[in-house]
């Protein structure tokens, strides 16, 4: 009995462990793909840039249009849009090189790091 229940910890530490290390690695992919694709305009600790350019860093949209994530990082935004009360209205330009995954890296890395509180 002891050795089965000591079977089954391993077990089950293994498969935490390997979750563990599959979130680490998508957080790093999606920290560099960030860097590559949107930290240009919406800035390394994603402030963005005065007027011109929306936070991502506690932004009431970004977390409203959670779901929209992907189809936003590739076909970008083309109308004005309010984030945390403030109006928008530059374009964001369609990235439709960026991959499923790849997009999938980015949400997760946007969400964790600047939006804990929302997850
Ligand atoms: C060329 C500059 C530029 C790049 C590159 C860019 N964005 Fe944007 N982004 C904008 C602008 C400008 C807006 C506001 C669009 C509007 O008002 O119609 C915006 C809006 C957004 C929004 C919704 C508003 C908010 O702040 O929550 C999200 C989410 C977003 N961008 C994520 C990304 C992600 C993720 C990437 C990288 C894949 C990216 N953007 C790359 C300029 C950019």
């Amino acid at each position: 009995m002891k050795k089965i229940s000591f079977f089954l910890l391993s077990c089950m530490l293994i498969v935490s462990c390997q979750d563990e290390t599959n979130n680490f690695v998508q957080l790093a992919s999606g920290y560099e793909l960030y860097q590559k694709n949107c930290a240009n305009c919406h800035g390394d600790d994603g402030a963005g840039l005065a007027k011109l350019i929306p936070p991502l860093k506690n932004s009431d949209y970004l977390i409203t249009y959670k779901d929209s994530l992907q189809s936003i990082i590739r076909k970008g935004i083309q109308k004005p849009i309010v984030v945390n009360g403030i109006a928008y209205s530059y374009p964001m330009p369609a990235s439709p090189k960026i991959t499923d995954s790849e997009a999938e890296s980015i949400i997760q890395f946007i969400l964790i790091k600047f939006n804990q509180q929302s997850k």
